[in-house]
């Protein structure tokens, strides 16, 4: 078994199931722009910054070229507020199976807890979800030079943990994420599809399947 010392979380599709709203605004503004998002192609924004997947969207649609920069962020924007209508509502109904328990039992066995998520929403839905609390750090995605696939953000969880990635257990439901985890040295753990996650070390379809015991 290996030694935990603490669990790195994503956030989106993880803790609660707003990669799927993701994936609804991203569509809308797809299809503003003449540009249909399916949720295939979605597999590929999963972890992705909101900047990267607006230019995943506008190359995909060959228009990574109509726009200014003025008019990137203006669209990324947008995509935000059509977010933000459908997080508005969110509330501990909806965390997902499994999630709080493993929270609880982190907290119990006095194991460390971190955010690694490359939502900017993330401390707002947390604390809509009441799950604020139960984090001892949040990275902050604004101060990450290269989002996942890149290690870094769960290397800096890590490092605000005080704990080195060895012992640190990494959960994510996007195949960038996973490979993040892997890059970063920690023991990955996927929630989802076993065929979209199969670089992960472990994978559940859901937490509620999670026992720490069952892990290494
Ligand atoms: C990630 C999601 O957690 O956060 C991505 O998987 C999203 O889909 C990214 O684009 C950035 O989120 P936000 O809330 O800052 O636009
Ligand atoms: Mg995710």
């Amino acid at each position: 078994m290996l030694e935990i010392k603490g669990v790195i979380f994503d956030l989106d599709g993880v803790i609660t199931d707003t990669a799927e709203f993701h994936f609804l605004a991203w569509k809308q503004l797809g299809e503003e722009l003449g540009i249909p998002v399916s949720r295939e192609f979605n597999e590929h924004l999963k972890g992705i910054s909101r900047m990267e997947s607006l230019e995943k969207i506008l190359e995909s649609g060959d228009k990574a070229s109509s726009y200014t920069m003025d008019e990137k962020l203006e669209l990324a924007v947008r995509k935000n507020g059509y977010y933000r209508q459908l997080i508005d509502s969110i509330a501990p109904k909806d965390i997902l199976p499994g999630v709080e328990a493993l929270l609880q039992g982190l907290r119990q066995g006095g194991i460390r807890t971190g955010l690694a998520s490359a939502s900017h929403n993330a401390p707002f839905i947390l604390d809509k979800l009441g799950l604020l609390h139960y984090f001892d750090v949040i990275v902050d995605p604004g101060k990450i030079r290269s989002g996942k696939p890149d290690p870094e953000i769960f290397q800096t969880a890590a490092k605000m943990l005080q704990l080195s990635p060895n012992t640190c257990i990494g959960i994510e439901d996007a195949a960038a994420g996973v490979e993040a985890i892997n890059s970063a040295g920690m023991y990955s753990v996927g929630v989802g599809d076993r065929i979209i996650l199969s670089h992960a070390n472990y994978v559940v379809e859901s937490l509620l399947g999670l026992r720490l015991q069952d892990l290494g």
